[in-house]
């Protein structure tokens, strides 16, 4: 492949965007999705600085910056801050010229047409890309796992969803969407913190909490029974009782305990985190989404509704091909639990049930897209800079399998 037609991965997320080009091993760079802008005109014409900080600069940069996810809930929120991180992406992070390089962009399921038909048009319009491909992240991630047929569950920061592939094919229509993704396990977690006297508030607090909900937080294997009562054998309480977390900006470490390592339990019982899910539900629009999200069943639930809205004859393939995916996915635990509440559920029946966990699955949709982009005639699938003159995007976009 002649360098200059290498194709670029680009996977953003509503919190990390992972991009790399075709040739990587893993995504070369992942940086929280977030585009600050500099609050005072003047400090940025005086000190001749930018006007806007992509990443983890713009955490760096905060104190004189207004910052904004430009993804939120599966949808981009704000236009000129997506190109602001594309143009990061290919300038500052991977230094390429976008108008060498074809593009391979992952979307979520259910992305609304005139998002898609927009990123066609900034990326044809605005960086001259020379062809270009939008993939559905879960069928990436199927196809990554060397699979046609099963059920991904995409587990990101907002949304999780439930998809239904058949050879190849999304089933659109029996998609299900659960709200209950990694941020609501992090502001879950910092509602127990807060009942413990330590109460954060701010953004750079809220990432202490998420890197702390990663390095310590994990699944119990099966359903707990009361608020209070934990059945956890001897190595898991002697785990816990050695575990200490420094506090933020602080030299103050805190003993994590049962409730903090097990904040997970929402995941399958929902009914745990009432006041998380409030405060979120309160606090987001979800209207422009084609699919609201269920806040009320477990995830276990949502893989059971999403397989039986297909007809009989898909079911057991489904149930036998389960696959987790995104970084949400990660936690210890996950996967077992997942499989004991399924198998708990069809034990009178013959039903098999097999959970796939590939090990680097945070970027299972990157190294779907990248494998798919790495197929020697990929160029076939993209829609190229001429077709987009002749078509326009909404045209364009129909090519796209999505
Ligand atoms: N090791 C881990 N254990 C638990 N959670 C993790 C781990 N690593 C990442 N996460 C969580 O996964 C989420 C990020 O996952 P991912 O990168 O797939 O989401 P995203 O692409 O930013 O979001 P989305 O796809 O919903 O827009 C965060 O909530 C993060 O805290
Ligand atoms: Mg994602």
């Amino acid at each position: 492949m002649e360098s200059d037609t290498i194709p670029i991965i680009i996977d953003s997320g509503s919190k990390l965007t992972k991009a790399g080009l075709v040739n990587g091993v893993q995504p070369k760079v992942v940086f929280p999705s977030i585009v600050g802008r500099v609050r005072q005109r003047s400090v940025y014409i005086k000190s001749g600085q930018k006007s806007a900080y992509v990443g983890k600069e713009a955490i760096i940069k905060r104190g004189i910056l207004n910052k904004r996810y430009p993804i939120i809930y599966g949808s981009v929120y704000n236009w000129d801050d997506m190109e602001k991180l594309w143009h990061h992406i290919f300038y500052d992070a991977l230094k390429v010229m976008p108008e060498e390089h074809p593009f391979l962009l992952t979307v979520k399921p259910l992305t609304p047409s005139d998002d898609l038909r927009k990123t066609c048009q900034i990326m044809f319009e605005t960086f001259n890309a020379p062809s270009l491909y939008l993939g559905n992240n879960a069928s990436l991630s199927l196809f990554g796992a060397n699979k046609t047929t099963g059920l991904v569950l995409q587990m990101g920061s907002s949304l999780n969803y439930a998809v239904p592939i058949v050879e190849s094919q999304c089933l659109k229509s029996n998609i299900g969407v659960s709200g209950l993704g990694g941020i609501l396990i992090t502001e879950h977690l910092n509602e127990i913190l807060a009942t413990k006297g330590i109460k954060y508030f701010s953004h750079q607090e809220l990432e202490h909490v998420r890197l702390m909900k990663e390095q310590y937080c994990s699944v119990l294997p099966i359903q707990k029974k009361e608020q209070n009562n934990l059945e956890l054998n001897e190595s898991d309480h002697n785990f816990i009782k050695n575990q200490k977390a420094q506090l933020f900006d602080s030299t103050e470490f805190l003993s994590i305990d049962e409730k903090i390592v097990f904040c997970t339990e929402p995941l399958f019982s929902p009914q745990y985190a009432e006041k998380t899910i409030q405060k979120i539900q309160k606090s987001n629009d979800f209207s422009h989404l084609s699919k609201k999200p269920n806040f009320e069943i477990g995830l276990h639930q949502l893989c059971i509704e999403t397989i039986h809205s297909l007809p009989k004859e898909k079911q057991e393939i489904m149930f036998q091909n389960i696959l987790l995916a995104g970084g949400h996915s990660m936690f210890k635990g996950f996967s077992d639990r997942l499989s004991n509440e399924l198998l708990s559920l069809f034990a009178e029946s013959k039903q098999q049930i097999n959970i796939i966990a590939p090990e680097s699955r945070q970027f299972s949709s990157w190294l779907g897209a990248k494998k798919f982009a790495s197929l020697n005639n990929f160029h076939d699938f993209c829609l190229t800079m001429d077709d987009y003159d002749e078509n326009g995007p909404y045209r364009g976009i129909l090519k796209f399998n999505l």
